[in-house]
């Protein structure tokens, strides 16, 4: 379980962002058919923000991406990549352990990202129950992790943890077909 739970070195980031990424990860595939434009949306364990930039695009100049990770120069990387792209007044970035309040985004989420990172967090449960927290009635989860990295049970006590946060799940077909799921509030 230890490691299980071990982050992933910041300089891995940078593979994560790495354009290649789309033909085995298609942010258009994969989220556009969760996120419209002014949506409020949370990419929680962003990294440099591979999704976070395409979910910028979706959301459009009236949404907001809310982007959360755990180590500073994941964050960094991100909001120079928002910068550069034109999406700094979009994309607001949150550290873990200093400006993440779970509790000042209640009921404001439309739409949260949990991609590759629920196997990191050491209190999944606390975890989850932030997410139903910030989340609208109504509101969708992406939960999806590494085949390679977790396997189907973990992945199953994993969901049994989201469910005990009071979220269902959704009749809705994700696009990615392993350790997928989605969850409604
Ligand atoms: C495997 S990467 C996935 C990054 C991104 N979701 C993607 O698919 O490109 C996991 C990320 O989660 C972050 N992370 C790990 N534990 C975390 C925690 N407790 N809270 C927030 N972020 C965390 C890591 O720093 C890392 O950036």
């Amino acid at each position: 379980m230890e490691a299980q739970q071990r982050v992933c070195p910041w300089w891995l980031g940078y593979t994560f962002i790495n354009p290649l990424r789309k033909y085995q990860h298609n942010p258009d595939e994969i989220l556009a058919q969760h996120i419209k434009p002014g949506m409020q949306v949370l990419d929680y364990g962003c990294a440099m923000g591979y999704f976070s930039l395409h979910m910028a695009r979706m959301v459009e100049e009236t949404g907001k991406v809310h982007c959360v990770d755990i180590q500073t120069k994941m964050l960094k990387n991100l909001e120079r990549r928002a910068r550069k792209a034109g999406y700094s007044n979009i994309v607001s970035s949150m550290l873990v352990g200093e400006n993440y309040e779970p509790q000042k985004l209640e009921k404001q989420i439309d739409f949260a990202l949990l991609f590759a990172v629920v196997h990191e967090v050491p209190d999944q449960q606390q975890l989850f129950n932030e997410i139903y927290t910030m989340l609208k009635p109504g509101g969708k989860v992406l939960f999806a992790e590494p085949p390679g990295h977790v396997k189907p049970g973990e992945f199953e006590v994993s969901i049994a943890k989201a469910l005990h946060t009071g979220l269902t799940i959704s009749d809705e077909k994700p696009a990615l077909k392993k350790l997928t799921v989605i969850l409604t509030k």
